[in-house]
Parts: structure tokens; C-alpha cells; sequence
């Protein structure tokens, strides 16, 4: 409702994992250049953790687009899936045709699919998001998957993306095994208030805003310290902030309208 007010294409914080927005701090560019490794070295099994909102599936999402014109790529995004159903997403995602439902037919299927790809000197990578959420018997199917390799490479490359609950569930003694053959990993923290500033930046310049658009430095002080850098939390607040600055005639933020805009979030009446 606040667009055109403040000239934007379209909302520049909707909590959408659009990659298009993706804004590479430090450590998301870091968290990249770990997955590429991890795909183009063929390690097997990644691990992408952060608490939720840092910003795993937005990369993922960039990752993918970037990677799937040279790369077979599926992603799964919702891993309460039965053994069978997590298997026939896969299958279908990565672009096999078939009818088949049954679980050694998809399996044959799914390795007759990476030694083709492996002969045409192509990769193979699967994304599981959420994958805190696996139960720990489908965890191990997983790693099974990954038994279908060559002697001396890895056909397949899996990246497991979770919540840090997931690594808390990789130390299980189940799963000693497929913990122990995750080659690269790695951990998105927040961002920093230096970083908070820019993110903020890029996503109005994305969204088509132009720089009559500030925020004072105590606005963002009181942003970082209401969200401690969770993007997803900043996106939050910052939809707040540019209602409230819409409804005041306002596109210059102050700690007032952060405070507002926060506190408002917070279910908190403010009489003005
Ligand atoms: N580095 C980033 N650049 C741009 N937007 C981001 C970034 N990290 C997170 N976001 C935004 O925050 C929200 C939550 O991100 P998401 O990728 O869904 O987090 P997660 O998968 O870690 O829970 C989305 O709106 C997303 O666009
Ligand atoms: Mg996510």
C-alpha cells in the first residue's frame, strides 16, 4: 500500500526467500563459495546450518539458478516426506520420467541417471531445506543414496540445510556414519550492524527505491538491537517502519519511527 509514496517496484521486505534480493555479507558469500566447493570438488555431503531467517534458503534458491544450466539439480523442500515420497521428489525434480513407485525401480533409476551424467562429465546436486526435520531413519536412506558412487568419485552431491537442531541431530550415534562423511560445512550467524545497514540499503535499491529513502543512525541501532542482524526479523520491522513513515509523511527514519515500527511488532499500544 506504501509503494508508490516512496517509488518502489514492489515490497522490499517480504519474508519470500527471493533470490533476487539476495545480499552477499560477508558470510553468505562465505556459505557460497562453501557449496560451490563442496559441489564442484564432489565432497559427498554439505552441510548449510543457521537459525531460521539467516538466509539459507534465499542462497540455496541463488545457488541453484546459478548452478542448474551446467549442473542437475533438485530441491526438496519439505522433508516430512516418507522414505518412498522423498525418493519419488528427488526422481522428479532432477527430471527422470517415470511411472514407477516402487523404491528399488526409482533407485535404479535414480543410478542409471548419475553414471549417465557422470559419462557426460556432469554434477548431480540435491538440496534437502529443513532438514532438521528429517526424521533419523530417512536421514540414513539419504546417506544410502550417496552409496551410489564410482570408485573414485562421488556421483552424487547432497547438501543438508537445517536449523542448528540439525546438528544436534547428526550427533546422534545413529548417525555416526553419514556424520562422518559431511566433507564441508558451514555456519550462517546474523548479520553484523555494519552489515544490517547495507542489507537494508540493497533491499530498497532492489525494490526499485531511490536514496531519498534514510534511516538515522539510531533508527538502526535500534533495529539491530530489536533483531540481533536476523534478516527475516529486519524485514519485519523494516515493513513496519515504512508503513509507519507512509502513514506520518515520513521518508527519513528516526529512533521515533523504529521505536514505533518495533514496538508495534511487540503488540505494545503507544499513545502518541
Ligand atoms: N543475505 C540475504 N540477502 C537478502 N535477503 C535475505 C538474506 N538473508 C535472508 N534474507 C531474507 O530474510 C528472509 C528469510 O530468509 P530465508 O532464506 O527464508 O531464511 P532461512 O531459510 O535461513 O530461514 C527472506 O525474506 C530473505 O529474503
Ligand atoms: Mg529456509
Amino acid at each position: 500500500m506504501y509503494l508508490e509514496y516512496y517509488g518502489l517496484k514492489e515490497n522490499p521486505f517480504n519474508v519470500t526467500s527471493d533470490p533476487n534480493y539476495l545480499f552477499m555479507s560477508k558470510h553468505h558469500k562465505e556459505a557460497y563459495s562453501h557449496l560451490i566447493y563442496g559441489i564442484q570438488e564432489r565432497k559427498g555431503f554439505i552441510e548449510l546450518t543457521g537459525e531460521i531467517g539467516t538466509g539459507k534458503t534465499t542462497l540455496c534458491r541463488a545457488l541453484l539458478r546459478e548452478i542448474s544450466d551446467k549442473v542437475k539439480t533438485a530441491l526438496i523442500l519439505n522433508p516430512t516426506l516418507s522414505e518412498l515420497q522423498l525418493l519419488q521428489s528427488i526422481v522428479e525434480d532432477l527430471g527422470i520420467k517415470t511411472k514407477a513407485r516402487n523404491k528399488f525401480t526409482l533407485l535404479k533409476m535414480l543410478n542409471d541417471f548419475l553414471i549417465t551424467e557422470l559419462t557426460h562429465g556432469s554434477n548431480v546436486v540435491i538440496i534437502i531445506d529443513e532438514a532438521q526435520n528429517l526424521k533419523g531413519k530417512l536421514l540414513e536412506e539419504v546417506r544410502l543414496l550417496s552409496n551410489l558412487e564410482t570408485e573414485k568419485e562421488k556421483l552424487i552431491q547432497i547438501i543438508l540445510v537445517g536449523q542448528p537442531q540439525l546438528k544436534d541431530k547428526l550427533n546422534s550415534s545413529e548417525l555416526t556414519q553419514l556424520r562422518q562423511r559431511i566433507a564441508v560445512r558451514y555456519h550462517i550467524p546474523p548479520l553484523d550492524k555494519n552489515e544490517l545497514l547495507f542489507y537494508i540499503y540493497h533491499r530498497i535499491r532492489v525494490a526499485g527505491g531511490k536514496d531519498d529513502i534514510t534511516f538515522t543512525d539510531k533508527a538502526i541501532e535500534q533495529i539491530y538491537s530489536y533483531t540481533l542482524g536476523t534478516p527475516r526479523l529486519i524485514n519485519i520491522v523494516c515493513d513496519k517502519i515504512l508503513l509507519t513513515g507512509f502513514v506520518s509523511g515520513a521518508k527519513h527514519f528516526d529512533l521515533d519511527i523504529a521505536t514505533r515500527a518495533t514496538e508495534e511488532i511487540e503488540g505494545k499500544i503507544r499513545v502518541i
